[in-house]
């Protein structure tokens, strides 16, 4: 029987492709990972041609091409953009634009905008007739549900919360049997991620991006420091049965001149103390009503507000909630895979049958290189730059064992980490244990902020011996923070130093069998069944992809070694 294979592309900020085939995952890939541009924002040219270059498929072989979006808001394609508009926000006009969009003129700017967007999609070869616009928090709401391991049997209490997307910035669904319904929506004019952004970028950072960054900083204050700032926020917004109502007069996406003038005097550490703290209160309320209301305890999240690991582990210690399960990388990044969800599970309830889409499992979906194309890179360094590169006969125990002479390691290994977070295979490594790596790798990747903590990987055998997880919820993909044990002194490089908390990944040995086997080994040296795992990538720029990326990066960095598969590069004097 033919196969049905859907392509899932997001065109906007943080552009992504997937490919979904019969309902399995078989590659996604963000389009910053290629062309090189952090969070890049437009249409995914390169991702697409690798997606079905990738798996030898040309577009006639594909069925559906699924978008995340009914109607694509304007796009920012770099940081500097997003923030050029950030600013203009701080003016006088922004009543107007809000105006705007409340106007029959706004439906005339949908239209031209979607004419637009068909010429682009077109131009990628696309046939029109092939093309599903999907609602925007469906698509989250199907990522979350159907990328969720939960039994399609078991009713699942499905949360979508973001900025905005199709006019909404948060949904309540319930899955059943393999479809959504969806119970309640907030419209976006009243979210509090649109509040959490506006308040990024009073802070100095960059909007839609650096929300985790004002996460880190939150735990260095404490309630008694931040009560003036919470109270001034949480009179801001507050939880109406299964929605979120604003008390601002002015929709929340305007809200900057509010905000600052709200926080004026405030103390920026005491700023993200308190908003992390409301952000938190908010969301577990929001939450309770929906399991009062359903009487449904397994719990499935997605959107960008979800990439607050900090509020996912309220979620998770919550009573009323018994199983939780985040989608990763749960940013507009991975609407791509929700739409391809969605595209799939509609044509399967089209035809009567029965919805079967695999829980989304591993992330290393994306590329893996060969030997030829390591060789070749490695070979054109070479002739440029001062670097060695030996064939080791075990590089998982050669890693091991420079991690046990406590020697920072940048790992490129097979697939390409789908998603935020590097998960080994993209990943710079070090011994938790010794609290001087952290000041080593900040200096090293060049700039990274001083007060964000790095996080573990720590291998499934160990779990219980670092991490305070009663309730057993699977944190493979570093999307969820938990209280540490009194083990903590043996990973306290790779945990917040001010809260204690950690933001495991938490890996089984058949997910990632080399990866585990470099951590089981370091444990056999050390005792300690942890490492800390960071990104690689120089700070601001997007993890590394291929073997290029992972040299250059390599060459600009005070990183001693890498291995590149099996090749042990480093650098040398002569
Ligand atoms: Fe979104």
């Amino acid at each position: 029987m033919a196969k049905l294979r859907i392509i899932g592309i997001h065109d906007n900020h943080n552009a992504s492709v997937c490919l979904l085939e019969d309902g399995k995952l078989l590659f996604a890939i963000q389009e910053e990972r290629l062309n090189r541009i952090k969070n890049f924002g437009g249409f995914p040219d390169l991702s697409l041609k690798m997606a079905l270059q990738r798996n030898n498929l040309e577009i006639d072989d594909v069925d559906f091409f699924a978008f995340p979006f009914e109607h694509n808001p304007q796009i920012f394609r770099t940081q500097a953009e997003w923030i050029q508009w950030c600013k203009s926000a701080d003016n006088w006009q922004t009543p107007l634009v809000e105006a705007f969009r409340e106007s029959p003129a706004f439906r005339l700017y949908k239209a031209y905008n979607r004419h637009e967007r068909m010429k682009r999609i077109r131009k990628a070869g696309i046939p029109p007739g092939k093309v599903k616009f999907v609602n925007h928090h469906l698509a989250h709401a199907a990522a979350a549900y159907y990328g969720s391991p939960y039994d399609k049997g078991e009713d699942v209490l499905v949360f979508t919360l973001d900025g905005a997307g199709d006019g909404l910035c948060a949904s309540v669904s319930v899955g059943k049997h393999g479809k959504l319904e969806r119970i309640a929506t907030t419209g976006d004019g009243h979210s509090i991620a649109t509040i959490y952004a506006h308040v990024t970028f009073m802070l100095g950072m960059t909007p839609i991006e650096h929300e985790y960054k004002v996460m880190g900083l939150a735990p260095y204050s404490k309630p008694e420091y931040f009560a003036t700032a919470y109270e001034k926020l949480s009179g801001l917004i507050k939880v109406d049965g299964l929605s979120f109502t604003r008390t601002c007069s002015t929709s929340t996406m305007y809200a900057y001149r509010i905000l600052k003038n709200l926080l004026r005097y405030e103390r920026f550490d005491n700023i993200a103390g308190a908003l992390q703290r409301v952000t938190e209160e908010r969301i577990v309320a929001w939450i309770r009503n929906s399991v009062a209301k359903t009487g449904i305890k397994n719990i499935a999240c997605a959107g960008g507000a979800f990439m607050n690991v900090k509020a996912n582990q309220r979620i998770g210690e919550m009573p009323e909630c018994e199983r939780l399960f985040i989608f990763p990388s749960s940013g507009d990044e991975s609407s791509s895979i929700g739409a391809a969800y969605e595209t799939y599970a509609e044509s399967q309830l089209e035809i009567g049958e029965e919805v079967k889409i695999e829980p989304i499992g591993s992330l290393y979906l994306g590329p893996s290189y060969r030997e030829e194309e390591i060789q070749a890179a490695v070979q054109a360094f070479k002739e440029k730059y001062t670097i060695r590169a030996e064939a080791t006969g075990d590089p998982e125990a050669t890693i091991a064992d420079l991690l046990h002479k406590n020697k920072v390691v940048a790992r490129f290994d097979g697939r390409l980490e789908f998603g935020a977070r590097a998960l080994g295979n993209r990943s710079i490594l070090a011994n938790p244990s010794d609290l001087s790596n952290t000041k080593k790798i900040n200096d090293m990747i060049k700039m990274r902020d001083f007060w964000m903590p790095f996080a573990p990987t720590i291998i499934s055998e160990r779990e219980t011996d670092y991490v305070t997880n009663p309730k057993g919820i699977p944190a493979p993909y570093m999307i969820i923070t938990f209280d540490t044990t009194d083990r903590r002194r043996e990973i306290q490089a790779a945990m917040h130093p001010a809260d204690f908390t950690v933001r495991p990944q938490v890996l089984a040995r058949d997910e990632n069998p080399a990866y585990w086997s470099i951590i089981n080994r370091f444990a056999e040296n050390t005792s300690v069944g942890a490492i800390l795992n960071t990104s690689f990538n120089l700070h601001g720029e997007p993890i590394v992809a291929s073997p290029e990326d992972a040299l250059s990066t390599f060459v600009r960095s005070g990183l001693e070694y890498l291995m590149l598969e099996d090749l042990l590069v480093s650098k040398t004097s002569s």
